[in-house]
């Protein structure tokens, strides 16, 4: 039996999507376990570009089942979108391939109202949320008033939802956001539950019974480590946890799956992130705009959930350092070398100074970064485009420099390299 996290070790967007469409060609199922549609993961196959929010990344190879496990906030409305724009693109999405858990906590319009009436509450502090309902769901299943994917099936189910508006309207009421009609938001989820009852169902049982027959599960991470609610970079982060051990308890796995658990770590070869929060080696002037792109790539860093620009930055090797630990990582994938050819040098953040210290681990975590002020080490650049590299002896010398000296920095061994966005355009190690 394996299963084999993939996470994001940053602050998401690192390639996710496309690293699990390449193990999905060897596993039989994909699970997400966290967050919800606030994801975006791109998967290239030639001229087919798809981009997933809910649905895992894996349902792109025909023989996979794709699950959504009860760490997941779920919105209907933008997965039934999902599944019909896989369907028009020729990927089936029948109730066996996509299996939902019926503890998958719901997602409504009006956590998505709440959400941006408390991002606009908050003013020039705000999270920068992808606006989609992430912490005003999370916070329902906290305080334990929640809706759950399994209550769709329940008959006092117009009721319930109708009870969750109401109480949800008194909170925007307070906040001076406008306030919902229970009536068609109730027709609305009643037809949502027609469409998708047969896909619910007690995933913790399935998956157990795929790891016993001896079937690989890929866990496919949403956002990035340092968004995790509390490993990240607290309070600029997302409501779930994001980390590699999320994945037992958002796909209600035991210990025993975890005890042959391949981890691996996504990294971009260098840093981005979407929103506010944070950023030590954030770059601004000419190399950020030439490490974001113009936007007339489909790989540029402009968010393909809510097409915001990705402010970036210098690889950090203390945040990957700690990343590594938190996740237990096995082995680490790096993404988008190709972006940094025709840079004449490059830099790697090593450590972090503060009042004359150096600190190459953090004594608080990440949260309160804004003391530190990074330490960089300079390493040559290549000019040699990398995108048709397939063989790691084939790398320019500064490019294998480079890799080695993160595998050095987060203490764990680079297994594969991506150097393009389509499924041919990877190096294994
Ligand atoms: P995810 O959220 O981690 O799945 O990542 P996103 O899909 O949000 O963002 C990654 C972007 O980079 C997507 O447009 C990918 O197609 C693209 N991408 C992934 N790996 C590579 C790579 O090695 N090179 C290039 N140029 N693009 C890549
Ligand atoms: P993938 O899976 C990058 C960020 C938002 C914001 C913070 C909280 O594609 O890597 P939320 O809506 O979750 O309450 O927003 O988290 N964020 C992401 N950033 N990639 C993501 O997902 C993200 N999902 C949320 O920008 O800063
Ligand atoms: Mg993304």
């Amino acid at each position: 039996m394996t299963l084999h996290i993939i996470i994001g070790a940053q602050w998401g967007d690192e390639g996710k999507g496309r690293i699990v469409d390449h193990y999905a060609a060897r596993a039989q199922v994909t699970a997400r376990f966290n967050g919800g549609d606030n994801a975006g993961h791109t998967v290239t196959v030639g001229e087919r570009i798809f981009k997933l929010h809910l649905i895992p990344s894996g349902i792109i190879h025909p023989h996979v089942t794709a699950v959504m496990g009860n760490g997941m906030v779920v919105n209907p409305r933008t997965l039934l979108e999902e599944m019909d724009s896989l369907m028009a693109a020729g990927v089936p999405v029948s109730p066996q391939r996509l299996r939902i858990s019926h503890a998958a906590h719901l997602i409504t319009p009006a956590h998505q109202a709440l959400d941006k009436a408390q991002e606009a509450a908050r003013g020039k502090g705000n999270i920068g949320t992808t606006g989609r309902g992430i912490g005003p769901a999370y916070t329902d299943k906290s305080a334990r008033r929640g809706l759950r994917m399994g209550d769709m099936l329940a008959g006092d189910f117009r009721e319930r939802i109708a009870d969750h508006i109401e109480d949800a309207n008194r909170t925007l009421a307070m906040l001076d956001a406008p306030i919902l009609d229970p009536g068609p938001v109730c027709d609305e989820y009643r037809k949502y539950s027609e469409f998708l009852k047969d896909h619910i169902a007690d995933i913790s049982v399935e998956l157990d019974g795929a790891l016993k027959a001896g079937k690989t599960i890929l866990a496919e991470g949403a956002q990035g480590s340092l968004l995790d609610i509390d490993f990240g970079t607290y309070p600029f982060v997302t409501s779930s946890n994001t980390v590699a051990p999320g994945a037992l308890t958002g796909l209600g796995l035991g210990l025993d799956a975890a005890r042959q658990a391949r981890v691996t770590g996504v990294v971009k070869a260098f840093q981005t992130r979407v929103g506010s929060g944070p950023f030590p080696t954030e770059l601004g002037g000419d190399l950020a705009l030439r490490l974001r792109g113009s936007g007339s790539n489909p790989w540029d860093e402009y968010g393909a959930t809510t097409g915001r620009p990705r402010r970036v930055g210098w690889l950090d090797g203390v945040l990957l350092r700690y990343s590594a630990r938190i996740n237990g990582l096995s082995e680490l994938v790096i993404t988008k070398l190709d972006i940094l050819s025709g840079l004449e040098s490059l830099r790697i953040c090593t450590a972090y100074r503060r009042d004359k210290k150096h600190f190459i681990d953090l004594p608080f975590g990440p949260a309160d970064l804004a003391p530190y002020e990074p330490v960089y080490e300079e390493l040559p650049g290549w000019e040699e485009d990398v995108s048709g590299v397939r063989r790691w002896k084939d790398l320019p010398k500064a490019a294998k420099h480079y890799i080695e000296q993160i595998a050095k920095l987060a203490g764990v061994p680079v297994k594969l390299v991506s150097v393009g966005p389509e499924r041919k355009q990877v190096l294994e190690i």
